[in-house]
């Protein structure tokens, strides 16, 4: 089975960390431990390295492979990161993409699921900070596995003992079977808005930034998928490995997609529905008249996908003021797909340009599901996990 890394941070559980990795190598796993020096305060490194006949490592600047960034490669082989036990200082690190040591600058480097389990005295657990680096680790998808209540190695009771060793190992598991989720599967993602052109230096668009279906493009991609992005105009940078095409208007937009069959479409970009009927060469001039532009309906790019490729999944996007389901419930059945996704544009907080978002998924057989307010890379992973 896959390759994980064990991060041990220095918390008195540390010694617990010693079942974690038996247990998870029973369960299948290749482990490799990195931990911080304040772990190995706790338990040696030679022992974590005996339990796994593998080399720890501890040192940002430990080359095991002379030559190699270590970092480098092990977040590149690892389908996991579980950190457990993960202290207060470790879980802040990891929330504010601090790379101060070895572990922390794995978990930069690495791209998949992350697990953590948290591991504390009862008040550092409930500090306002621990909770708002939980919380902001959470909105990226990060699992946490709550530490329990009970008496605590300082003497006090409350909340803050390692979880079960069982209960990480599922969490471990379930993270391995949605990192390779998508694995054989290509993914199109449209993104952004498209652009009309009205003459040689005006356009119809709209407010829409791309961030959405730019996070769909990197969750597709961090659990396994082949990913085609077709993009209107932005300004973000092309995710690494996934092919992105990028487009200017709705026409465009669909000879791109129809060109790259896929088994799952999430169609995210905010396409135009209408285009003026005739594009004016060079500069309109003003004139001291009103002027009417005559618009044309452009092709509904997600009804032409599902009619093309019945056999795929088609999830939609909806941008609606104030919830509008009842119009997104009427789309998707006009359109022709399994799910849609709602998200309310009249909010400042969420939605066009802004980092977050809140969805509801509206799907073909009556459900109603909603992702609750996470960061835009928070609700691509779990708007795949409920396509998929
Ligand atoms: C005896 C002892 C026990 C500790 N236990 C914990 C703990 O359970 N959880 C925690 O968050 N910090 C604990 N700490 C504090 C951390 O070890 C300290 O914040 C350290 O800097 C964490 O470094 P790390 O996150 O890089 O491992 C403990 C410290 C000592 C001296």
């Amino acid at each position: 089975m896959a390759d994980i890394v064990l991060g041990v941070s220095g918390s008195v559980a540390a010694y617990r960390a010693c079942d974690l990795a038996r247990e998870l190598m029973r369960a299948g796993f290749g482990v490799r431990v990195c931990l911080t020096d304040a772990a190995e305060r706790f338990v040696s490194r030679g022992l974590f390295e005996a339990l796994t006949g593998r080399p720890c490592l501890q040192d940002t600047f430990e080359e095991p492979d002379a030559g190699r960034m270590a970092h480098i490669d092990w977040a590149r082989a690892a389908s996991v990161l579980v950190v457990a036990p993960a202290t207060a200082s470790t879980l802040a690190r990891l929330a504010h993409g601090v790379g101060d040591d070895m572990l922390t600058t794995v978990a930069l480097a690495y791209r998949g699921p992350v697990v953590v389990a948290p591991a504390m005295n009862p008040a550092m657990y409930i500090n306002d900070a621990t909770q708002a680096n939980l919380a902001t680790l959470r909105s990226r998808g990060v699992v946490v596995v709550e530490p329990v209540e009970g008496d605590v190695a300082c003497g006090e009771n409350g909340q803050g003992k390692l979880a079960a060793i069982g209960q990480i190992v599922q969490a471990v598991l379930e993270a391995a079977q949605r990192s390779q989720k998508l694995a054989g599967k290509t993914v199109l993602v449209t993104a952004g808005p498209t652009q009309e052109p009205v003459d040689d230096v005006r356009m119809l668009t709209n407010r829409s930034s791309g961030k959405m279906g730019y996070a769909v493009a990197h969750a597709a991609r961090d659990m396994g998928a082949r990913v085609v992005l077709v993009s209107g105009p932005t300004s973000l940078p092309s995710p690494l490995e996934v092919e992105t095409v990028r487009v200017q208007t709705a026409e465009d937009m669909l000879a791109a997609c129809l060109a790259h069959p896929a088994d799952l479409v999430i169609a995210a970009a905010a396409v135009a529905d209408y285009r003026p009927a005739e594009r004016v060469r060079g500069k309109m001039r003003r004139v001291d008249a009103g002027l009417e532009l005559q618009l044309v309906p452009n092709p509904d790019i997600v009804a032409a996908l599902s009619a093309a490729w019945p056999a795929a999944t088609v999830v939609a996007f909806a941008a609606e003021p104030d919830d509008g389901l009842a119009v997104a419930r009427e789309k998707m059945v006009r359109k022709g797909v399994a799910a849609i996704a709602v998200n309310d544009v009249s909010r400042a907080d969420i939605g066009f340009d802004s980092d977050e978002n809140e969805l509801t998924l509206l799907t073909a057989d009556g459900q109603e599901r909603r992702s609750g307010r996470l960061s835009k890379a928070g609700c691509a992973r779990w708007l795949l996990e409920q396509v998929t």
